[in-house]
């Protein structure tokens, strides 16, 4: 894992949302180093989910960075509430962005860190031209639209290559990695090369408490002994 400092970035699609702020607060205390907010549209996928007025609530809960996940077509017309909700990063899907250069340079102006996230269809060089200007890249592991989906064993190889370009090229980008990620994957997506672990279902779908899931994935991933 090279020293890469691995953080964790539990996705609230599988919180409790009628006890959203406690669940947040939990996994904040427990150790999560970004909190992930899906936005989902119905359109770019099938399921609706949450805007900025509840991105603007969290914090209330957490003084962490809220990494903001748009699964939404037309995202151009939507970047700026979410940043004036204060998200911290936001992320665009390729596949949703017509003029991703412009789209990206959008974010960025709005004072947020911009990430750009790749279904597992699309290919890594459909970033290359707007690699330079990136905070973050999000591989898809799972098909995006619903939370508690099954790792796609094919992508660890995209992850590892990924990982190979972005070493090759010196650059300053996370590599986020969103779906299917439990605590007996998550090393081995770390080992090859992911810095950002988002999960789901394995944090607020646990029998146990989500804050206990979270510390049994940072033990699983040697982060506490
Ligand atoms: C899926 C979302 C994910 C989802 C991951 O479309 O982008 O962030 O919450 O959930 P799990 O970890 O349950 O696969
Ligand atoms: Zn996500």
């Amino acid at each position: 894992m090279k020293n890469r400092r691995i953080k964790l970035a539990p996705s609230i699609l599988s919180a409790d949302f009628s006890r959203l702020g406690e669940q947040v607060a939990e996994v904040t205390k427990a150790g999560a180093d970004y909190i992930h907010v899906d936005v989902m549209d119905g359109h770019f996928v099938p399921n609706i989910t949450i805007g900025a007025p509840v991105v603007a609530s969290l914090h209330s809960w957490t003084a962490l960075p809220l990494d903001v996940h748009l699964m939404i077509e037309r995202p151009e017309a939507h970047i700026s509430q979410f940043a004036e909700a204060g998200a911290n990063i936001i992320t665009v899907h390729v596949e949703a962005a017509t003029h991703l250069h412009r789209l990206v340079e959008a974010i960025k102006g709005l004072g947020v860190k911009a990430g750009v996230a790749l279904n597992p269809a699309t290919p890594l060089s459909s970033l290359d031209e707007v690699l330079p200007l990136l905070d973050l890249i999000l591989v898809m592991t799972v098909n995006p639209g619903f939370g508690g989906q099954a790792f796609i064993g094919s992508m660890m190889d995209k992850i590892a290559r990924l990982r190979r370009i972005l070493d090759g090229r010196q650059a300053k980008v996370e590599l986020e990695v969103d779906g299917g990620i439990t605590a007996g994957i998550a090393p081995k997506v770390a080992e090859a090369g992911a810095e950002v672990l988002v999960a789901g279902a394995a944090i607020f779908g646990s029998k146990q408490s989500a804050g206990k899931a979270l510390q049994e994935m940072r033990r699983a991933l040697g982060l506490v002994s």
